[in-house]
């Protein structure tokens, strides 16, 4: 009896959809820039590929469902945590490059924000709006990770974190979390991205 409600649970999650609704989590708020500049954009640039090993899950299934190009609710959940291998390609230009899911990518452009060295705003290039808004760099070692809180063009703060690795050593995953939940981000709302299935 245990064994069948098992079996289909894992069914059911198996083909679950991403859920937006669910995992939207606060409104914008304001991030007051640093007395002194916290980000080294030429470092982040040197650098070129991040991986994604810490995201919140808004952050995560939009820039999913920008990369795949179809109703979210027919993106199923195990496949963007286990097989998306999404990494993101920073350019001296201002262009922004998502890849992953064997081959796809989404080409954003970004500027910065003339009155916070840390902030930009980035869009997709084809004018889509289902992923774009401000990314705001709070936390970095300019060295293994940076933390960017991200508004969202249509009003949900979000956040992501990326690093020259596919993992984190422990300790800066718990600084990291901390940083979020300083920020007023919850546990709940974030996921590990995972890279171990992954080609690069
Ligand atoms: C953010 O700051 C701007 C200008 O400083 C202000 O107009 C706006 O109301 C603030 N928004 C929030 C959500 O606090
Ligand atoms: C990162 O780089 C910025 C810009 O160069 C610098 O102001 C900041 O102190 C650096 N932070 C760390 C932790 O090295």
């Amino acid at each position: 009896m245990w064994r069948l409600a098992l079996v289909q649970l894992c069914m059911a999650s198996a083909i679950q959809g991403l859920n937006l609704d669910a995992a939207k989590e606060q409104p914008c708020f304001n991030i007051s820039r640093s007395p002194t500049p916290l980000f080294d954009m030429n470092w982040a640039v040197s650098v070129g590929k991040f991986y994604w090993p810490l995201v919140s899950n808004m952050d995560l299934y939009r820039a999913a469902t920008d990369l795949l190009q179809k109703d979210s609710k027919k993106i199923s959940i195990s496949t963007v945590y286990y097989d998306s291998c999404i990494t993101w390609h920073l350019f001296k230009d201002g262009t922004l490059l998502s890849k992953g899911f064997n081959g796809l990518g989404r080409e954003y452009k970004s500027k910065p924000l003339s009155d916070n060295p840390d902030a930009y705003q980035f869009e997709p290039v084809d004018g889509t709006t289902m992923y774009g808004g401000t990314a705001y760099t709070t936390f970095t070692d300019n060295k293994t990770y940076f933390f960017s809180a991200v508004c969202l063009s249509d009003g949900e703060m979000v956040w992501g974190v990326g690093s020259p690795t596919p993992t984190l050593p422990e300790e800066t995953k718990k600084m990291i979390l901390e940083h979020a939940v300083s920020l007023g981000f919850k546990k709940e709302f974030f996921s590990e991205l995972r890279y171990d299935k992954c080609n690069n």
